[in-house]
């Protein structure tokens, strides 16, 4: 072992002087400490740790030093380049760590929150009221039966015995389309359905049939100059006026709860004979009391629609042997029914379109 190296002094190589070597690890330490994200310590890293940084330099240099100062010179720079990498992968971890948190937090879905999807919706009231209507026929096994809204004066009218000169023409008011000659009106009511059926089909016959009519009303709370109605009619052999209270009480009774009968009060429709008015028992008082009800204004009873034996006339001019067979028919408004029903006062609201009325009313089953 030689002797100590007298010419070598340490302060002369810069990189590697304790003051120096202190200086670059505190300003890393520092910029370490100072980095506030992965980013800047990346920055910081290479600045201080890389191959450029004045550690390195350091590091390198050592290889230049005399063989008798390096191992003294290199535990002092080993020191100072281990203190800096432990502090960056603290920090490392640590940013890390926030990152990740702050993530969890920035891209977290609420779950709770209101969604902007579109509303689903409802049927209208009165799509889902004519189906209830037609399914309280289709279980004591009727048919549904439709016809055209444009409709051939012949079977608007005269099939029904209601001929050019009849009086109740006018009781009506019609639609005409033109040109005038054409005969074709807007249907005044859905009895034209009851002609066209027993033209295409023999008896036994029991339909039900839904559908639009016109008239020329005011449109006000209680009128239209489009509603809806619903008519039934029954052909066999030996129909009578008690088939028709019987079936008439089982529909309001099903449309309008248990114990809502029918009454029938004397009336005239050329296609029915004898005819009668329909009256429902007012389900709101039932009766009682029915000073105080204003549904049924102090009746006790609400009207409800037409009804009838049908008229042999009308039986022979839609090709149904009268001799044979008889039947019973019977119309009533589906909107009214449906005002009653779900208590509304305005038979416009029907009509409106507003999706908050269609969403309360439509979506009962
Ligand atoms: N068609 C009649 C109207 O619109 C209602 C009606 C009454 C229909 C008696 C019928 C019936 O089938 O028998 O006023």
């Amino acid at each position: 072992m030689s002797g100590p190296n007298t010419d070598y002094d340490p302060v002369e190589v810069a990189a590697v002087s304790p003051a120096e070597l202190e200086a670059a690890r505190d300003a890393a330490l520092a910029a370490i400490a100072a980095a506030a994200d992965l980013e800047q310590l990346k920055a910081v890293r290479t600045e201080h740790a890389g191959d450029r940084s004045a550690l390195a330099l350091a590091n390198r240099e050592i290889g230049a030093l005399p063989p008798q100062a390096r191992k003294e010179a290199g535990q002092r720079v080993g020191q100072a380049r281990g203190a800096v990498s432990k502090a960056l992968t603290a920090r490392q971890e640590v940013l890390e760590a926030e990152h990740e948190a702050r993530i969890l937090v920035e891209e977290a879905v609420d779950v709770t929150l209101p969604t902007d999807a579109e509303p689903v919706g409802a049927r209208h009231p009165l799509t889902t009221g004519a189906e209830l209507i037609a399914d309280i026929f289709v279980a004591m096994g009727w048919e549904v039966a439709e016809g055209p809204v444009i409709e051939a004066e012949w079977l608007n009218f005269d099939a029904l015995n209601l001929g050019p000169d009849h009086p109740a023409r006018t009781m009506q008011d019609t639609f005409w389309t033109e040109p005038a000659d054409h005969h074709v009106v807007l249907r005044t009511h859905t009895s034209p359905v009851q002609a066209r059926t027993m033209l295409t089909r023999t008896p036994p016959i029991y339909v039900v049939c839904p559908g639009r009519v016109f008239r020329t009303d005011e449109y006000d709370a209680t009128h239209s100059p489009m509603f809806h109605q619903v008519e039934g009619l029954a052909i066999d052999e030996g129909i009578s006026m008690a088939h028709l209270k019987g079936t008439l009480d089982h529909f309001a009774s099903q449309m309008f709860g248990e114990g809502i009968t029918t009454r029938f009060r004397p009336s005239y429709f050329p296609f029915t004979e004898p005819s009668a008015e329909v009256d429902l028992v007012c389900f709101v008082c039932r009766g009682v009391d029915s000073d105080q009800c204003r549904t049924c204004r102090g009746e006790g009873w609400i009207e409800w629609g037409g009804c009838g034996i049908v008229n042999p006339r009308v039986l022979q001019a839609c090709g149904v042997d009268s001799e044979r067979y008889s039947g019973f028919a019977f119309g009533m408004g589906i909107d009214r029914t449906l005002m009653f029903r779900h208590g509304l006062e305005d038979l416009r609201t029907l009509f409106e379109g507003d999706v908050r009325f269609t969403t309360a009313f439509g979506s009962e089953l």
